[in-house]
């Protein structure tokens, strides 16, 4: 076959020439930490969730951190989640010296299973952590029933849920904390950067002096005409501020990230289409009873023969196309293993997905005519 030299990446964020500006006139400023536009950015999100409180951080991870921190999760504690996510929802349960307590997931939805959570809970349970695998929204209801029933938190990690509904709800317009990800492979950036969105003051006060070494004031009051000059260190906070440069392309691409978000559920629509002809070879995220509204984050497919799984990505790299096989379930890391003594074996669900799971190229930039080329190849390689 001849080689294809156009690559097609597995995402791609979509920068337009106003974000640029905008980044050009931050830089001009004088003022590049954070400052006015990540106040903006704040404040425009939080519109975006229905006004509730959304606090900037330097990544999901820092977010998330942050979060279990405010909630008061400590050694010896113990956190719900699910095993097929990336590394950093589990870890920063283990980094707080907290186990996560994996629950397996459906191997429909690649959620994870609320049925079994009841199961999984102790006295030292705290919290349920949900993932939003891919931008389809775990089942809500399902899980706040749950936390209500036992007096849990939810965080939900919702890194692939700009935009997601669930039942004709926003993720992160209602509940309990949701930490949502800017980072460039996800449905909006701010080159790197994430949020956490809550509603209890307290929090947001530990969020804010976490967020900056534990200072009682925020930079920004410090350093502009109507700043103190003495500050006080209230506990030893961490460094995870969101700077005024990445505000300004967060905040263009939160205006857009609807527009963004629209392309790649048609561009996912396409995709469940076109593959109908390869039931018998591969399945995908199946469609939950409830109402839903993807963020189309990523279009994961499953290879019912898991030996042809790495021929199939190489055939992809061969054509010059991006993938990635999200996600290895946690509990196969040796830290996991090590530290918590999971094995081979345990999750049977994630297990199954994980071992044949493939994403192919999704992302608002994508043209018809070059997915029809992911469309083709992937046709080719199961014919
Ligand atoms: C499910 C999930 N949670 C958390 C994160 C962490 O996000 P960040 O890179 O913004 O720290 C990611 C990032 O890929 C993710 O996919």
């Amino acid at each position: 076959m001849q080689k294809i030299d156009k690559f097609l990446p597995l995402s791609k964020p979509s920068i337009g020439d106003e974000t640029i500006e905008e980044v050009i006139k931050v830089l001009k400023s004088g003022w590049l930490a954070t400052g006015p536009l990540t106040q903006k950015f704040e404040q425009e999100l939080s519109a975006y969730f229905g006004n509730r409180t959304a606090l900037c951080f330097t990544s999901a991870t820092a977010g998330l951190h942050a979060a279990l921190m405010a909630i008061g999760i400590k050694e010896g504690d113990e956190v719900i989640t699910t095993p097929f996510t990336f590394v950093a929802t589990a870890n920063v349960i283990a980094m707080l010296g907290a186990k996560p307590v994996f629950v397996d997931i459906e191997r429909k939805t690649f959620n994870i299973d609320a049925e079994k959570i009841s199961e999984k809970c102790t006295n030292n349970t705290k919290a349920i952590m949900p993932v939003h695998y891919a931008g389809l929204s775990v089942d809500l209801d399902h899980i706040y029933e749950i936390a209500r029933q036992k007096k849990l938190r939810v965080i939900e990690d919702a890194a692939h849920a700009v935009g997601s509904c669930y039942k004709n709800r926003k993720i992160g317009t209602f509940g309990d904390i949701q930490v949502f990800s800017f980072h460039p492979i996800k449905n909006m950036t701010s080159g790197e950067g994430g949020c956490v969105v809550l509603d209890s003051e307290s929090e947001q006060k530990f969020l804010n002096l976490q967020r900056f070494h534990g200072i009682d004031r925020s930079i920004w009051d410090r350093f502009s005409s109507k700043g103190a000059s003495y500050y006080d260190v209230v506990f030893p906070g961490f460094k995870s501020n969101l700077s005024d440069i990445q505000a300004a392309i967060g905040i263009h691409q939160l205006r857009e990230v609807e527009k963004l978000n629209e392309k790649r559920r048609y561009l996912s629509e396409r995709y469940r289409i076109a593959f109908e002809n390869l039931t018998d070879k591969i399945f995908m995220q199946a469609i939950p009873t409830y109402d839903f509204l993807h963020s189309g984050h990523l279009f994961p497919i499953c290879l019912y023969d898991k030996t042809k799984r790495d021929d199939f990505i190489a055939f992809l790299r061969d054509n010059s196309i991006g993938t990635t096989p999200y996600y290895t379930p946690l509990h196969l890391f040796s830290y996991y293993q090590k530290t918590f003594g999971y094995k081979a074996g345990d999750f049977p669900e994630a297990e199954y997905i994980g071992e044949r799971i493939v994403c192919l190229p999704l992302y608002s930039e994508l043209t018809d005519e070059d997915q029809d080329r992911v469309i083709d190849v992937t046709n080719n390689f199961f014919r």
